[in-house]
């Protein structure tokens, strides 16, 4: 589905500020976009002091020229509302509206996102300009989304977000006695006995209730969306048929984005990946699938949008190192190959002054197109608009992983059992990984999600389970499905409280087992793991377990691999139970590449789920498709400081930016990227 009713392309562009030029540097600046292919400019983010200098004064004349500008050149604008840095006059006079930080202590005025996301007034005057820009914009020709406020990131912990906290617990737990016993707070005697004594956690306060500090970030993150529902309501009344977004952060810990993504027409994001060609860069490039398929996700039947991304490097880098000619096109292509309509920079034009003064944009401090950067990123205007067919389509994903924010909380909340080394995210990636090297296309869903549209579901380290969670993975399985659960998975309750029952809880039936214990081991520690002989998958190992050790016993399940070593050796350490139509495989270790990769490379074979090319890919490779019904296109992607080649290509394909039909196999320079497209029925 197309996200801007009339626009057939992929968007490129960027953030600009015409409130730090002068008037007449803004045609210039516009007139340079065709010359990179570059159609779409984000307006306004930070604004505010220009369009409402005073109390109730708006200024917006100003904003009308730059969008008449575009709309006469046939581009087209982003409109920003402003709240995202509100005037020093506001702050001057409503210092409720400051944001307090952690301990309650309200900043002072400076910086961005320094407002309180409960504060009436605030909202009354967020509502109040975006209305004031939605009458004067809403239907110019030149608009074609909005973008609320700009990254929110942190709450605030001042009096008022308590007060709404408190008012949201009693919403959610209608007494003060159940609130007590599902928080257990008889622990170290924090009953509570009136709603006044709950403040918001704090390292100077309660830090030992775990479930405060999980519901305060449930609540937290309920509060941006309604901070979101007050900016979009004038926009939406006055403003019907242009659709909203906001600039999400990836897997930003703080926000459950999935409340967020259901205020949002369509889902954008902000994009900054190291990509420094050195080895690492291959793991910047896996950890930028996983978030951009997680983007994908939030909004399945349809695309997303990279709202921002640098042509060349971001000034907040403890380094600035260039990007390397080639790797900004491949940085590009990965969000398209991803599902994005749209490649966008911060930002157009370097400014003169201020904090961001040397980050990089498309034209340079001195509005430059003479320059290596803007030559690269007229390469990637190029690109886009050859594969410009494809926007509006939706990669396909058969496979699922499941990253849930409220697991994470819980696991980073909680004392033990391993203090430094949890690692969530950096274990869900580790399960990604395997799919990214083999080319197969993955979503990545909170557990709460419809598990029906896929094959394969793996749910690493699902610590807390959300009501009913248990029993739809259990449904999934029965029904012919394949899920692979972890160690430290079915421990808690949605208030972090444990299940009564052996681990993993209720999650012992569909894997066939209990979890007695977790051995923790010491970084340099490891235990052996073996293959069982004739194992179904036909595993052979060995491979070494870190870290976690779960201590199983079978209750059903076939056992796969054991433990060879340490006290319970021989016990098992890899299991699959057979339930219904479908299994559910229990990986008892933590374990690296060597052990994922074999076991998700014979897995996805058994399943036989697509792979975007039907070969081996090298190391620090990926493929993925995106098509519409008449043609297919295959993206590669090199993120490794080698030439690849690959051994393959499908018969009657041609280069898609090239146009020069495809050999016998396919080279791909080192950081760097091809794109091949054939028709669909081929
Ligand atoms: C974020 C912000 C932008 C800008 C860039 C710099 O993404 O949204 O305003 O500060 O970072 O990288
Ligand atoms: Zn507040």
């Amino acid at each position: 589905m197309t996200l801007f009713p009339g626009i057939t392309k992929f968007l490129h562009g960027g953030d600009y500020s015409p409130e730090q030029w002068p008037p007449r540097q803004w045609l210039e600046d516009i007139g340079k976009m065709p010359e990179a292919r570059a159609d779409t400019l984000t307006l306004g983010i930070f604004a505010w002091s220009a369009l409402e200098p005073a109390d109730g004064v708006y200024e917006l004349g100003w904003m009308g020229e730059v969008l008449d500008a575009l709309a006469e050149r046939g581009r087209h604008a982003i409109l920003a509302t402003p709240s995202a840095a509100q005037p020093a006059w506001m702050s001057r006079a409503h210092p409720e509206i400051l944001r307090a930080p952690e301990g309650g202590k309200r900043n002072r005025h400076g910086m961005r996102m320094n407002f309180c996301i409960s504060s009436d007034y605030y909202r009354r005057k967020c509502a109040a300009i975006n209305q004031a820009l939605a009458l004067r914009f809403g239907s110019h020709p030149a608009l074609i989304a909005w973008h609320i406020s700009n990254e929110f990131s942190q709450p605030c912990y001042c009096p008022a977000c308590e007060e709404a906290f408190r008012a949201w617990l009693q919403q959610r737990y209608g007494s003060l006695d159940a609130l007590n016993r599902r928080w257990s707070t008889a622990f170290w005697s924090h009953t509570y006995s009136a709603w006044e004594q709950i403040e918001a956690p704090g390292a100077d306060g309660e830090m030992s209730c775990e479930a405060l500090w999980i519901n305060w970030k449930r609540f937290a993150s309920d509060q941006f969306a309604s901070f979101i529902r007050n900016e979009a309501g004038p926009l939406r009344k006055h403003s019907p048929s242009v659709p909203i977004t906001t600039n999400l952060m990836g897997t930003h810990e703080p926000i459950d984005y999935w409340r967020l993504a259901a205020e949002l027409d369509f889902v954008s994001m902000d994009a900054y990946p190291a990509f420094d060609a050195r080895p690492e860069m291959v793991d910047a490039g896996i950890e930028h699938s996983f978030v951009y398929d997680l983007m994908r996700s939030f909004k399945r039947d349809r695309p997303w949008v990279l709202m921002e991304t640098t042509p060349s490097s971001a000034n907040w880098m403890p380094f600035m190192k260039l990007k390397r000619p080639g790797v900004h096109r491949l940085a590009a292509l990965q969000s398209i190959a991803h599902g994005s309509d749209a490649v966008l920079y911060f930002q157009w034009r370097q400014g003169l002054g201020g904090r961001e003064k040397f980050h990089g944009a498309v034209l340079d401090h001195t509005g430059s197109s003479a320059t290596r950067v803007f030559a690269e990123t007229a390469d990637v205007g190029q690109a886009l608009e050859r594969i410009d067919f494809l926007q509006g389509s939706v990669p396909v994903a058969e496979a699922a992983v499941i990253y849930d924010w409220e697991v994470r909380w819980a696991i980073g909340a909680s004392c033990g059992p391993a203090r430094d080394h949890k690692d969530y995210l950096p274990t869900c990636l580790a399960h990604y990984r395997p799919l990214w090297e083999h080319g197969i296309s993955a979503d990545v869903i909170q557990s709460t999600e419809d598990f029906s549209p896929y094959r394969l579901l793996i749910a690493p380290m699902l610590y807390l389970l959300r009501p009913g969670v248990a029993e739809r993975l259990e449904h999934f399985v029965q029904e012919g499905g394949t899920l692979v659960g972890t160690y430290w998975s079915g421990i808690a309750d949605e208030d972090d409280r444990l299940f009564s029952t052996p681990f993993p809880g209720p999650l012992r039936g569909v894997f066939g087992l209990e979890n007695e214990e977790t051995d923790i081991l010491y970084p340099d520690e490891s235990v052996p793991v073996a293959a069982r002989e004739g194992n179904a998958l036909g595993l052979r190992g060995p491979w070494s377990a870190s870290t976690f050790c779960a201590q199983i016993r079978s209750h059903g399940a076939d056992i796969l691999a054991r433990y060879d070593g340490e006290f319970y050796a021989g016990s098992p350490a890899l299991t699959r139970h057979t339930a219904g139509r479908g299994e559910a495989y229990y990986i008892g270790f933590r374990s690296g590449p060597d052990f994922l990769g074999e076991f998700y490379g014979k897995l996805c074979a058994r399943l036989d789920l697509p792979r975007a090319v039907p070969v081996d890919l090298p190391a620090g490779v990926t493929a993925r498709i995106r098509k519409t019904s008449e043609t297919t296109v295959l993206f590669l992607l090199n993120f490794s400081a080698e030439r690849r080649e690959i051994p393959w290509a499908m018969a009657g394909s041609v280069d898609a930016l090239t146009g020069e039909t495809a050999g016998r196999s396919v080279v791909i320079p080192p950081h760097s990227s091809r794109v091949l497209r054939w028709p669909a029925e081929a």
